[in-house]
């Protein structure tokens, strides 16, 4: 195990770092030379793909969260309705599906059985289904209609990683095909997105290279019992994951917000000492987005908060309601979540490995959920 593990304390740290190469993977070999998407590999007719009228993505735990943060693009791009839903949740209300919905479920293992039952059920309504999975052959994607594969290599640790951010980028990939398929605004903008996705590994090992900071917060922070991750529009569902991780490796109660839900109550947990991390949306996000997380930043610091800031290089605005600071590359909007993920898995990883815990193994939790 220990040579499986290549010199890595975990395999969690060890699929941490394999980030590059699982992103890179998965969008290889999936545009052609000028750039245009191919995926035919789904083998589904392009009418039906253009007549789609809406997107539900359907997934557990991790798997919901990186469809979370590919929402914001899809819709985007697409221009079409996309919803994300718990699978255990979609199966067992009456949702609206017909034949003109794409179901996309969203599944590291292909086994979790909550997210087969959401899929058969939309095929029995009608709807197309696509799986988005990491495992050649796995249940799922033979159950759905068509598998888009993410190739992150076999995923090891409980605490999901690389499949992570490798299911962000197929996701990408799926909206710039629907929004190259379907005309539009944004399909002359989908090379400019596929070149701007092929710096991401880049990007991602720049971050990774740069975590020697995190790691020593995360030492200091070991007997922790409280940590909360607020972020805003595709910052939001990285709190969630960020949160998620340390629940799940670190046994610290941890709490993901919307930034701008802090007003609406969670800014009551907020005393002297409280570590906080903020996902912060980047620059030039629209509607003055940035400014308005700042804000929130100073409001929770006024109150004693420990503020620890992800957010790209050059953003002298946090910097005076910052405890830590923590820089990721320069990006466009919706490519930031590949990297702002990265400080917060480390943050896990780190902060459990120096409690001395199975960051591997974490108690009561498997690997692949098979049963309802
Ligand atoms: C992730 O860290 C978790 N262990 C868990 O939430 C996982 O993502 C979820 O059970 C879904 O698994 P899947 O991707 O194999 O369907």
């Amino acid at each position: 195990e220990a040579a499986e593990k290549g010199g890595h304390a975990s395999f969690m740290e060890k699929e941490i770092l394999e980030q590059p190469k699982a992103i890179a993977d998965t969008l290889l070999g999936r545009t052609d030379e000028d750039g245009k998407l191919v995926l035919d590999e789904m083998n589904i007719d392009p009418d039906r793909l253009r007549a789609i009228d809406k997107i539900i993505i359907v997934a557990c735990g991790t798997a919901f969260y990186s469809g979370l943060s590919a929402k914001y693009a899809i819709e985007h791009w697409t221009r079409i309705q996309t919803e994300v839903e718990l699978a255990h949740e979609f199966r067992y209300r009456d949702p609206v599906v017909d034949d003109r919905t794409l179901v996309v479920s969203m599944s590291q293992s292909g086994e979790t059985m909550d997210t087969l039952m959401a899929v058969k059920h939309a095929k029995e309504l009608g709807a197309l289904t696509v799986s988005i999975c990491n495992t050649y052959g796995a249940t799922i994607p033979r159950e759905s209609d068509a598998a888009l594969y993410t190739h992150a290599g076999p995923e090891i640790a409980v605490a999901s990683t690389k499949a992570f951010t490798a299911q962000i980028a197929a996701c990408y990939l799926l909206g710039l095909y629907l929004a190259q398929l379907r005309g539009g605004t944004y399909a002359e903008d989908a090379q400019a997105v596929m070149r701007e996705l092929a710096e991401i590994p880049q990007h991602v090992d720049t971050v990774l290279g740069s975590m020697d900071r995190v790691r020593e917060i995360a030492r200091f922070m070991s007997d922790t019992r409280s940590v909360l991750f607020l972020g805003r529009h595709v910052g939001y569902p990285i709190a969630l994951e960020g949160a998620l991780k340390l629940k799940e490796i670190a046994y610290i109660h941890a709490e993901g917000f919307a930034a701008g839900e802090l007003k609406h109550g969670p800014i009551a947990l907020i005393e002297p000492g409280q570590p906080v991390f903020i996902v912060m949306p980047a620059q030039d996000s629209p509607y003055d987005l940035h400014a308005k997380v700042v804000s929130n930043i100073q409001e929770i610091r006024a109150r004693g908060a420990r503020t620890l800031v992800i957010t790209e290089r050059g953003d002298e605005a946090v910097r005076p309601f910052a405890d830590e600071v923590i820089e990721v590359p320069r990006t466009s909007v919706m490519m930031m979540p590949l990297l702002s993920i990265i400080p917060l898995q480390v943050f896990a990883c780190e902060l459990a490995t120096a409690k001395g815990l199975d960051v591997d193994q974490p108690r009561n939790l498997a690997k692949s959920v098979t049963v309802e």
